[in-house]
């Protein structure tokens, strides 16, 4: 049987703060009848003491929202309310009175409770307070999610025609809930063009999960993509939520979905169809709610000929195509993109921002760029430790390509920065850190940035690459 999982999905936890246990009792009723659990505390300080416990525990746990009474012996309600708001991700709180005063009523919301309800307590009053208070509480939650997500990271920069014409696709593709079939070369911004449709469309206060489908190794890719049950294969100790879980209500975006090994191919095309997964281990299957973006830079129509991906999921996601131009296309972007990066790299270490010459952007311009923007970016950070005046010159630039295309790593340890030479390290276990990071740095950018040629050419499996480029922070 299908079931929602938003049904499934129990409502959470609301700490209940009272000193007269009638009244603890009578709320604690009434909330479990309406799908929430509850956790109770005579006073104040009780109630700090079980978040904090809750917090610190394994998993931590923490309630949607405080219910507390005003008048409390051991640390009163508004005197709580304000510990809580001293932390960024307290929960909302909604006091109760019985000596309601309209001064005190004021009092509390300025001090930022979410409500103010009096005693003898309605239950229906009680229950439109919380879910308003919960329902204010995630718009206040998505407005930040989004924030987040538009400032700066994911913009997609570019003036060109060709980015101008795909801004104006992802606007219009957004709109709708078919699947996108991202494609692109290496680096030219596919997983950006994703974050952007997601944040474009309807769901961009849902989540956003996006799932490297090469990383995952074979045997363990129905697990992460659906998650698993507590002992249901050796080494599943907990149960696990799957990304399709995870995206219900939003955006799942399957990266590199040309590496997902055929096994794999028909599970997803199924749960695609269906949209309907069961957990490993699991005999219930539940629905989710999601849109579906895909990327590659392997040519996908080729793989279906050679039979190594399935013809019905490349339909199924190849609804809409969407080509991200090659950055030597869009020779117009390079100098808003590296000022980006300049700005970015700026904020990041607190210092004024660089600029760049006007031959040395000439110069990028002249450049090929097999690894596109990535590639860019990384020249660009590598120019900034070169460079010693506030503006990057051409010169700056052509000792980073010297050293090879990509990186920059330099050839001799004398010329490494403290933190990266790994023979300045401490200790053992931080030069072999240290060495093995430099390593993949320097094959990776020998591959102009391309992870399975740098993988093949090291005779490693390219999961376990995307493992140490994730260890050490070596790709975008
Ligand atoms: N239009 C753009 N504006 C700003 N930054 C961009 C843009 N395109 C790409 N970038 C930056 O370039 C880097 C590579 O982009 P992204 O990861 O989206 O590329 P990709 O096509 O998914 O690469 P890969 O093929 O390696 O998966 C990232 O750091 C990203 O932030
Ligand atoms: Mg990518």
């Amino acid at each position: 049987m299908a079931e929602s999982t938003k049904e499934r999905a129990d409502k959470g936890v609301v700490l209940v703060v009272d000193d007269d246990s009638d009244i603890r009792l009578s709320l604690e009723m009434l909330l479990q009848y309406e799908g929430y659990a509850c956790w109770t505390a005579k006073d104040g300080r009780e109630a700090l003491a079980r978040l904090e416990r809750e917090a610190a525990g394994d998993p931590p746990r923490r309630p949607v929202l405080v219910l507390s009474d005003v008048k409390m012996p051991d640390m009163d309600g508004l005197q709580l309310l304000e510990k809580l708001r001293e932390k960024d991700d307290a929960p909302p709180v909604i006091l109760i009175s019985g000596h309601a005063d309209v001064a005190m009523a004021v009092d509390a919301v300025k001090k930022g409770a979410a409500d103010f309800l009096e005693k003898p307590l309605d239950q229906n009053r009680v229950l439109v307070s919380l879910r308003g208070a919960l329902r204010a509480e995630k718009l206040a939650q998505e407005n930040q999610r989004l924030k987040r997500a538009l400032s700066g990271r994911y913009e997609l920069v570019g003036r060109s025609a060709a980015m101008r014409a795909l801004a104006a696709q992802i606007e219009r593709v957004a709109a709708s809930d078919a699947a996108v079939l991202i494609t692109g070369e290496n680096g030219s911004g596919k997983e950006v063009v994703a974050r952007n449709l997601h944040f474009s469309s309807a769901r961009a206060g849902g989540p956003f999960v996006a799932v490297n489908c090469a990383a995952i190794p074979a045997e363990l890719i129905e697990s992460e993509l659906f998650g698993h049950e507590k002992g249901s294969f050796t080494g599943a100790h907990e149960r696990r939520i799957g990304h399709f879980e995870a995206a219900d209500g939003g955006t799942l975006f399957l990266d590199e979905i040309g590496d997902m090994p055929l096994a794999a191919q028909a599970k997803v095309l199924r749960a695609l169809e269906t949209r309907e997964i069961t957990r490993v281990g699991s005999t219930r299957s539940m629905q989710v709610d999601i849109r579906v973006l895909a990327a590659t830079n392997a040519d996908l129509a080729a793989a279906v000929e050679a039979k190594t991906f399935r013809m019905d999921l490349f339909y199924r996601l190849n609804v809409i195509p969407l080509r991200v131009p090659s950055l030597r296309d869009r020779i117009a972007d390079i100098g808003p993109l590296a000022e980006q990066f300049l700005r970015q790299i700026g904020e990041r270490s607190g210092r004024a921002a660089r600029t760049l010459s006007a031959d040395a952007i000439a110069y990028l311009g002249s450049l090929s760029w097999p690894g596109n923007v990535r590639q860019l970016r990384n020249a660009i950070e590598a120019a900034y430790v070169f460079a010693e005046g506030d503006e990057i010159a051409r010169a700056d630039l052509e000792q980073v390509f010297e050293n090879g295309p990509a990186l920059a790593a330099p050839k001799t340890a004398a010329a490494l920065p403290a933190g990266e030479d790994p023979f300045r390290a401490p200790t053992f276990e931080e030069f072999k850190n240290q060495s093995e990071a430099l390593f993949i740095r320097l094959k990776l950018a020998e591959n102009d940035g391309n992870v399975k040629r740098t993988a093949e050419q090291l005779g490693m499996q390219r999961s376990h690459m995307y493992k140490k480029l994730e260890r050490y922070g070596l790709k975008a």
